[in-house]
């Protein structure tokens, strides 16, 4: 059929509509996109402890952030693949929700392995995927803003303050799909939630303020995936 086209109309428009991509087992499928990572963050209040009471700030806000994403997979039979998913590092605002600042920014990479289950993998034409796998999240770069330092020296005395997150292991589950464009092009889109759980440190001279952090974001990514 494909022939046929081919050699009647001398070009591979109409061939490239009705693409030939069923999935095999040993095929790699690179993904690049553009990755938004949109946090749906849960704070833990923040106590200040200052006296003759403590401040008690309902918690901090992060901000979304995009990013050029990455992933490789590598499919063990036409249906089951895996999937290492990697970007350029993410930088998000940090707001101190109560005093309305700013309170900084944290960088952070979250790199996540999965499990893909692609359940048209044997036939041709669109191929929908679901993943389920582990995220790791390093946090890097932590900063505090100028007006965050202002504040803990106004409440605190503090004369100095940075910022620490630690680094979390959770679950991430993801759904996509790679449109086939020809043979080995293809447009993709890709959902993933991710579970990155933190606990954030404000360390001053004057004493360390801990809270749970809770990003969970959803990311979103569009882009082009090419299958080798
Ligand atoms: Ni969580």
């Amino acid at each position: 059929m494909q022939k046929c086209l081919r050699a009647a109309l001398g070009g591979c428009l109409l061939v490239a509509a009705v693409p030939a991509l069923a999935y095999e087992a040993g095929d790699v499928i690179v993904r690049v996109g553009a990755a938004t990572v949109n946090p749906r963050e849960d704070s833990e209040q923040i106590v200040l402890p200052t006296s003759p009471s403590p401040t008690v700030l309902p918690g901090v806000g992060v901000d979304g952030d995009t990013q050029l994403g990455l992933g490789g997979a590598y499919l063990l039979t036409p249906s089951l693949g895996i999937e290492l998913l990697a970007a350029t590092p993410f930088e998000h605002d940090v707001k101190v929700q109560g005093l309305g600042i700013e309170g900084g920014s944290v960088s952070h990479l979250p790199p996540t392995l999965s499990l893909q289950w692609y359940p048209r993998g044997a036939a041709a034409g669109w191929q929908p995927y679901l993943g389920i796998g582990i995220n790791y999240t390093v946090f890097f770069d932590e900063d505090v803003s100028s007006e965050l330092k202002g504040a803990l020296q106004a409440t605190l005395g503090a004369s100095r303050a940075d910022l620490a997150l630690e680094n979390s292991v959770g679950l991430a589950g993801q759904v996509g799909v790679d449109i086939p464009l020809n043979d080995n092009l293809m447009l993709n889109a890709a959902v993933w939630y991710i579970d990155i759980d933190t606990e954030a440190a404000i360390r001053t001279d004057v004493g360390t303020v801990k809270f749970d952090l809770d990003i969970d974001p959803w990311v979103y990514s569009l882009g082009l995936a090419w299958r080798f």
